[in-house]
């Protein structure tokens, strides 16, 4: 830990990105000051409270506390700090583009405030942006104040270990000297330091998120693949994984890809070639591919029950993957809206969400107080998110609460052999149940 007696580093945005940058730049033994326009929140994080569900930020940011302070007044962080991380949302314009107005917003009340300073970009900001904010600062007069791009790639869920624990931290930076900084910044960080221009670091982050989640629409098309000529695709995913040019990671077949990136990003991205006269055709299909996996639950579910009017699906998970509370983008929202469409009684279970709570994305489905109390008469359920705690369900209860047999596994998480001593099938994404040929075992089920 490196004790610091420079100026508090100043962090703008206290989201996920935003919090978790700065506790654990605090943790780093530097002293933070995190401004946001959200009062609640500041409040809340002053009284030692973390805003967000993150597994292990608790313990850090209290671990941290008297080298964090939270502000909502620009005057007094400017006044305090000198480097100043803009981690705001960009969330998708209606034209697909992202919205960059929170950023040019804080670039405006920054320079308003003058001084020499340095703007770190931690918001996923499209190529180019760099170069915009530079023109702004010129244009206000503002000409001491620099610019570094420096790409998040922390996952929710696991986001405290990727910030301490990356496997690359990318800057780049206009002057050599402010990416220096930068890089001292975190020196107490081992891992490989990439040092680029502006636009290659922002580049660097899109195509990270859009090749990721091309390895999950490729993954779900094997799967669906599979189904139809009865191979399982979670032996296919482990058999090329073992190449290493391949690798074993994001190739979990599922019911899409959600989340407040990867859907963002990729669209954003598809935009921003678009913008630049180049049809970006590849990522097209990793959208299409992503829309219709969320649906195709229904088609199985519609196979296995018929008509689904006035039938009763239980909905296990809601959030769009285990460990946070983040439902943006989530396959169950869909999942959820087109079981009503078809008629169909929906109830769900999330340990994150509160029954009542989330009436505008859940409209007509009850959400239970647990998964029993969700699966109760229930004629099928679909496991949307791999909760260990869905999945280490007691399948034996499970099959008395419920009315039917039917299980769904959207994550090819549950252990099918389990499910079906309790009496209820278990359909995945791409997978064939273990089959024993004569004596021998085929290797799908000795996994
Ligand atoms: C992602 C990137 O991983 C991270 O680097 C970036 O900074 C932000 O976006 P996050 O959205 O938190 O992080 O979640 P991640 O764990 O990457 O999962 C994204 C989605 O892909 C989830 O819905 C997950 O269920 C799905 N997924 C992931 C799959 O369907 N299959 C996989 O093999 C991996």
């Amino acid at each position: 830990m490196v004790p610091q007696t420079q100026r508090p580093v100043g962090v703008i945005g206290v989201g996920y990105v935003g919090l978790v940058t700065a506790v654990c730049i605090a943790h780093l033994g530097h002293r933070v000051v995190c401004l946001d326009v959200d009062e609640a929140k500041i409040e809340k994080l002053r009284a030692g409270l973390v805003p967000i569900y993150e597994p292990g930020l608790d313990e850090l940011m209290a671990g941290a506390r008297e080298r964090l302070s939270f502000t909502t007044s620009y005057d007094e962080l400017c006044e305090r700090s000198r480097v100043l991380f803009i981690a705001v949302d960009t969330p998708p314009s209606p034209s697909g583009d992202a919205d960059l107005s929170r950023v040019e917003r804080v670039v405006s009340d920054v320079s308003a405030r003058g001084g020499e300073r340095l703007l770190v970009m931690k918001s996923t900001v499209p190529v180019g942006t760099g170069e915009r904010v530079l023109a702004e600062l010129e244009s206000a007069g503002a000409t001491a104040i620099g610019y570094v791009s420096n790409p998040e790639f922390l996952r929710e869920g696991a986001a405290v270990d990727d910030v301490l624990h990356p496997d690359r931290i990318v800057i780049g930076a206009y002057r050599e000297r402010d990416g220096d900084e930068i890089q001292q910044l975190f020196a107490g960080i081992e891992t490989t330091v990439v040092r680029t221009s502006v636009p290659t670091a922002e580049m660097i982050k899109y195509a990270s998120n859009a090749f990721l989640a091309t390895k999950i629409s490729f993954i779900n098309e094997i799967a669906n693949v599979c189904e139809v000529v009865g191979a399982d695709v979670r032996a296919v995913a482990d058999g090329m994984g073992l190449d290493e040019r391949i690798g074993p990671h994001f190739l979990r077949a599922g019911i899409g890809y959600g989340g407040s990136c990867f859907p963002k990003d990729v669209q954003a991205l598809k935009q921003l070639a678009g913008n630049s006269g180049y049809h970006f055709q590849l990522l097209n299909a990793v959208i299409e591919v992503n829309h219709l996996q969320k649906r195709r639950v229904v088609g199985k579910l519609q196979e296995r029950l018929g008509r689904l009017r006035g039938k009763h699906v239980a909905l296990l998970g809601l959030t769009f993957k285990p460990h946070t509370d983040d439902l943006r983008e989530a396959a169950s929202i869909v999942l959820a809206a087109r079981l009503r469409a078809e008629g169909a009684r929906v109830s769900a279970y999330d340990p994150m969400v509160a029954p009542g709570a989330r009436a505008d994305l859940f409209p007509g489905v009850a959400i239970a107080t647990s998964a029993l109390a969700a699966l109760e008469g229930a004629d099928a359920a679909v496991l949307v998110t791999e909760w260990p705690e869905l999945v280490a369900l007691d399948w034996t209860v499970v099959r008395d609460v419920m009315r039917g047999a039917c299980v769904i596994d959207g994550r090819n998480a549950l252990d099918a052999a389990l499910l079906a001593a309790a009496g209820l099938s278990c359909d995945g994404i791409g997978t064939v149940a273990p089959v024993a040929i004569g004596d021998s075992v085929t290797s799908d089920e000795a996994r």
